[in-house]
């Protein structure tokens, strides 16, 4: 199984989330070697879970989620009002850690709430210093360097990195760092790298998708 993760962090609006799905309704046709995971901003959630619902091997998640359980926080979004249309949410994001300095306990206590709910964290660390909470089954390489810059990480040192987590051998190991529609084949290669998150690539439908093909 390969997992292709969508991480369209702070961008679209609902005119442009319509049109995303509206081509990836029409032209996506579901593998069952393959599993996409969307990750809109939260407002698309339940739009995306609606319409995607009955699409196999499609769904939804979060880019992040409250280390708070309910209660009065305005601004926050739960695990507890999510559960039920998401199935994914990452945990640790470097963005979330470096600009909105959330600490390896926010991440504890996020792992936490999204587990209660039976919500799976897909675990971002940038480096073995990002400590790893226990039980986690998706762990995704992203090494800052490499997010958003078109300077993408080569095969060899994400293996190398791989080494160095010391994973279970059940965890799904991803990696997320300007993946692209002409760099996948190099990590396509492997059968060491689980799946990908994409940001940049995920915004354009149609390259999107010709990555999921590709796998
Ligand atoms: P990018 O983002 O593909 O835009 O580099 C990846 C990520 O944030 O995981």
């Amino acid at each position: 199984m390969r997992y292709v993760i969508g991480n369209w962090k702070a961008n679209k609006n609902f005119d442009e989330v319509r049109a995303w799905l509206q081509t990836f309704f029409n032209s996506y046709r579901s593998r069952s070697e393959v599993s996409v995971i969307l990750c809109p901003p939260y407002p698309f959630i339940s739009y995306l879970y609606e319409k995607l619902v009955s699409i196999e091997n499609v769904f939804i998640g979060a880019q992040a989620i409250s280390s708070i359980e309910s209660g009065s926080y305005t601004g926050e979004v739960t695990a507890k009002s999510l559960a039920g249309m998401i199935c994914y949410t990452i945990i640790g994001h470097s963005e979330r850690r470096i600009v909105f300095k959330e600490t390896n306990d926010d991440q504890i206590q996020k792992t936490l709430q999204a587990k209660k709910y039976g919500i799976e964290p897909i675990y971002c660390v940038r480096d073995e210093k990002d400590l790893i909470p226990e039980n986690i089954k998706f762990v995704s390489y992203e090494p800052v360097y490499s997010i958003g810059t078109g300077q993408n990480e080569s095969l060899e040192k994400i293996l190398e990195m791989k080494k160095v987590l010391n994973l279970s051998k059940d965890t799904v190991f991803l990696y997320g760092g300007s993946v692209n529609e002409e760099n996948l084949k190099e990590y396509t290669a492997s059968d060491e790298v689980n799946g990908f998150i994409i940001g940049g690539a995920s915004l354009d439908v149609n390259q999107f998708l010709r990555i999921v093909n590709s796998l």
